[in-house]
């Protein structure tokens, strides 16, 4: 898993091409207009050769020496975004970036340390603007936070930069189009429950910048997606969850059909919100913390069980909920068999996570027989995986 998720940066990164490449010393800033980021457009990106099979034919176009299916998927989430297309051979190809930026000053100084770091910029409004995974290594450097584009699952309103910001990031992740008007599904969080937030912005606003792109923009809700990557073998009938950065988002799917979809607006920021004011430190350190390589079935000291109790209060919050929702309900559908319970993003990553949500379940009477609670396969390129498993199924 980490090897891959390190393929799949490691891949944007290596292969981007920015006009303010900082790794040439004669180069001259590049006075970047925040109207057009299309200058940081990556035209020349190539994909790895990964990883994953689906079961979903495509019809395939020729684009010289490569061919691919048409259909694209993105999972837009508040921590990561994740683009996903599959070649001709089937094998998914995913890329991953942190979706966060950062600014700095634009100074000589500044400009020589990213010079030996050979970290990539563009000038905005006169300030050195650097995203992805280098703005958080960068904030790491600087000790400081990195700036997000979205939070709690949606476009972040205190952040003005956001667009711009996300559309360099959506060009580079993407590329192209292979024919004008290419399905593109992306993620969205389904209705918050404890949030008086609209997802109908958040949806135009990324459906406005695919379409920018060229693509033809569809939305899926995120829990959905992941039925669609880890239920195949169950029909689509079952419980997808993404547990993200900003929100959780649950589905209940009835033979791929959603009979149930919310999101809360508690994830892996929540956590480490959290963890932080209990402990007194940053957040990012409490972040840094979490994803070190915990076990929550077995906390080491303080630190470690405030992660854990933090974890678990997350978990059973979420159990009540699909509780509640399924039974309040008077339309949902009958389940006749045992149903699973699949759980991806990377708040479900951390070590013990699956026996603390068994735990949980044990301990309140759910409305549905289970017969399994598992992890997905890929959690942090499930939703990409199910949104392109979306737009394959079209594009046929
Ligand atoms: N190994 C790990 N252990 C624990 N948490 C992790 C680990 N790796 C990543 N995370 C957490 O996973 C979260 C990001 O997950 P993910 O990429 O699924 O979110 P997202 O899709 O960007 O957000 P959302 O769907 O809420 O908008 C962050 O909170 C991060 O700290
Ligand atoms: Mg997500």
């Amino acid at each position: 898993m980490g090897d891959f998720a390190d393929y799949a940066r490691k891949d944007f990164d290596k292969k981007k091409n920015v006009v303010a490449s900082a790794d040439k010393n004669d180069q001259k800033d590049v006075q970047f207009n925040v109207e057009d980021a299309k200058s940081f457009s990556a035209p020349e990106v190539a994909v790895p050769d990964t990883v994953v099979n689906t079961e979903v034919t495509a019809p395939v176009v020729s684009t010289g020496d490569t061919a691919v299916a048409l259909g694209r998927g993105l999972d837009v989430g508040t921590a990561n975004l994740v683009s996903s297309f599959q070649d001709a051979s089937g094998n998914v190809n995913l890329k991953i970036q942190r979706n966060a930026f950062i600014d700095i000053d634009c100074d000589d100084y500044t400009r020589n340390m990213l010079t030996r770091l050979g970290v990539q910029y563009v000038v905005v409004n006169g300030r050195m603007v650097v995203v992805g995974d280098p703005a958080f290594e960068l904030a790491n450097i600087f000790n400081r936070n990195t700036r997000r584009p979205m939070k709690e699952g949606m476009i972040s309103p205190d952040e003005a930069d956001a667009l711009p910001i996300e559309k360099m990031l959506l060009e580079t992740l993407l590329e192209q189009p292979k024919t004008p008007g290419e399905i593109c599904y992306y993620s969205v969080p389904a209705e918050p429950i404890d949030a008086d937030m609209n997802v109908v912005y958040h949806q135009g606003v990324f459906g406005g910048l695919l379409k920018g792109l060229g693509y033809e923009p569809k939305p899926l809700v995120e829990g959905h997606a992941v039925v669609f990557s880890e239920l195949a073998e169950d029909d689509f009938t079952g419980i997808g969850i993404s547990c993200g950065g900003g929100m959780f988002n649950v589905c209940v799917s009835y033979k791929s059909i959603p009979a149930l979809s919310f999101s809360t607006s508690r994830g892996g920021d929540w956590i480490d919100r959290n963890v932080a004011s209990v402990l007194g430190i940053s957040s990012s350190r409490a972040c840094g913390l979490k994803e070190k390589g915990i076990d929550i079935t077995n906390p080491n000291g303080r630190e470690e069980e405030a992660v854990e109790i933090y974890y678990r209060n997350l978990i059973a919050y979420t159990l009540k909920n699909i509780k509640e929702r399924f039974e309040s309900s008077s339309s949902m559908p009958k389940f006749p068999d045992p149903i699973s319970i699949v759980c991806a993003g990377g708040t479900s990553m951390i070590g013990g996570f699956t026996e603390v949500f068994k735990q949980e379940f044990e301990k309140i009477n759910f409305p549905m027989d289970v017969k399994e609670i598992r992890l997905a396969e890929d959690p942090l390129y499930s939703v990409s995986k199910g949104c392109l498993v979306a737009a394959l199924s079209e594009s046929v």
